[in-house]
């Protein structure tokens, strides 16, 4: 028998040269994980970020979150301030969230209602729409015009309620990134359906490693043994996707966002073909898993914070005759109670791994034939940031 070797895994110099990552780019049942260094390393990820995350359309949440004129949601997502709001035409409109005089940041981040917005430095006021509104004492300043200093605009489109942005000026359509997914999702009625609740949550890990738990459920038996086990399934292969995302289908009996043995609400009345079989958990490339099952649907949205850090939103959507019944809160219960045990085991566990993975002694693993999702996102992933 081999005895490991106690050689520290060192991140190579020349880190995006596809040399070092041939082992991952095999076949599932002869590849190995991707490095160590790809989930702890600085500079790998200011490469995801700089090739994936300002590159793609990322989900930022529901429109819903922010329903009146004026009501905004300020975050941080992957290094830039981000001001979402809703402009005095009824329209969600994004922009970065920092002033045009000096840099400073304006609003802090949280939800709120505003009917402009005034930078805290030296009172610059700019409109619901962005315009720069009030700009005191710069009369005398050469060539100023306050038409040329609104706040910065950030792409937002929406899919049926969705809102995803993109700082790519030559990104091309949310319709064309998300490709045949809508098609497929469309008896959920994703439109007609409200976000009940928002939680969100700090993890000390890389944001792959919680993407790829969401993808497997090789974990499922050990992580979630006293929760979410009791719930039958039956493995199907991954979803086969056309636009950028993967995803998961079982087929089954009742709510997946129930404990087994819970009762909850009435089934969407339109699902059709296998969403009416089974539940569907498509993950919308970089990093946000939809979860949909009979009677409603919930979000995995991951913002990048830094190689071990990341945040989790976590948001529970039914459809909108659900979440009017007189009984809602009392009957939801049992399905924040289903989120509120598992989703904590999976926080845990990706932190676990992380704390393993900063190790110098941490090496590359091999996959089971039940984490086909985990080598596919891995992959796509080098696809992104490796030369060329
Ligand atoms: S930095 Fe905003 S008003 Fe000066
Ligand atoms: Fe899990």
């Amino acid at each position: 028998m081999m005895a490991p070797s106690l050689a520290p895994a060192v991140a190579p110099a020349n880190l995006f040269d596809p040399v070092h990552y041939a082992a991952v780019r095999k076949p599932l049942l002869q590849a190995e994980t991707l490095p160590p260094w790809c989930y702890t390393d600085t500079a790998f990820y200011r490469r995801e970020v700089e090739r994936i995350f300002l590159k793609a359309w990322n989900f930022v949440g529901r429109g819903d979150a922010i329903p009146r004129r004026g009501d905004y949601l300020a975050f941080d997502f992957a290094g830039v301030p981000i001001i979402l709001v809703r402009d005095d035409q009824g329209a969600v409109r994004a922009f970065v969230n920092a002033c045009r005089h000096r840099g400073t940041k304006i609003v802090d981040d949280g939800t709120g209602a505003a009917t402009a917005f005034r930078c805290p430095y030296h009172s610059w006021i700019y409109g619901l729409d962005g315009s720069l509104q009030v700009a005191p004492q710069m009369e005398d300043t050469v060539d100023f015009a306050k038409g040329r200093y609104g706040l910065t605009p950030i792409r937002l489109e929406t899919w049926d309620g969705f809102l995803f942005i993109t700082f790519d000026a030559k990104a091309t359509s949310l319709a064309a990134w998300l490709g045949d997914l809508p098609a497929k999702m469309a008896s959920y009625r994703f439109d007609d359906m409200v976000c009940v609740r928002r939680k969100e949550y700090d993890l000390a890990c890389n944001w792959k490693i919680y993407v790829e738990n969401a993808m497997e459920s090789y974990h499922v038996p050990t992580v979630h043994g006293q929760t979410l086990q009791k719930q039958k399934r039956d493995i199907n292969p991954p979803i086969d996707a056309k636009g950028a995302y993967c995803g998961l289908y079982t087929r089954h009996q009742g709510s997946r966002a129930l404990m087994a043995g819970d009762t909850g609400f009435p089934f969407i009345p339109t699902l059709a073909g296998d969403a009416a079989a089974g539940t569907h958990y498509p993950l919308v490339y970089p990093s946000t898993m939809f979860g949909c099952t009979y009677d409603c649907m919930w979000w995995l949205e991951l913002h990048p914070r830094g190689p071990d850090r990341t945040r989790l939103i976590v948001g529970s959507c039914f459809p909108r005759a659900t979440a009017e019944r007189p009984d809602f809160e009392e009957v939801a219960q049992k399905y924040y109670r289903r989120w509120d045990l598992s989703i904590p085991e999976d926080n845990e566990i990706s932190e676990r791994q992380q704390a393993g993975l900063a190790s110098p002694f941490a090496y590359p693993g091999r996959f089971s034939y039940m984490e086909p999702l985990v080598h596919v996102i891995d992959n796509w992933v080098l696809d992104q940031v490796l030369e060329p």
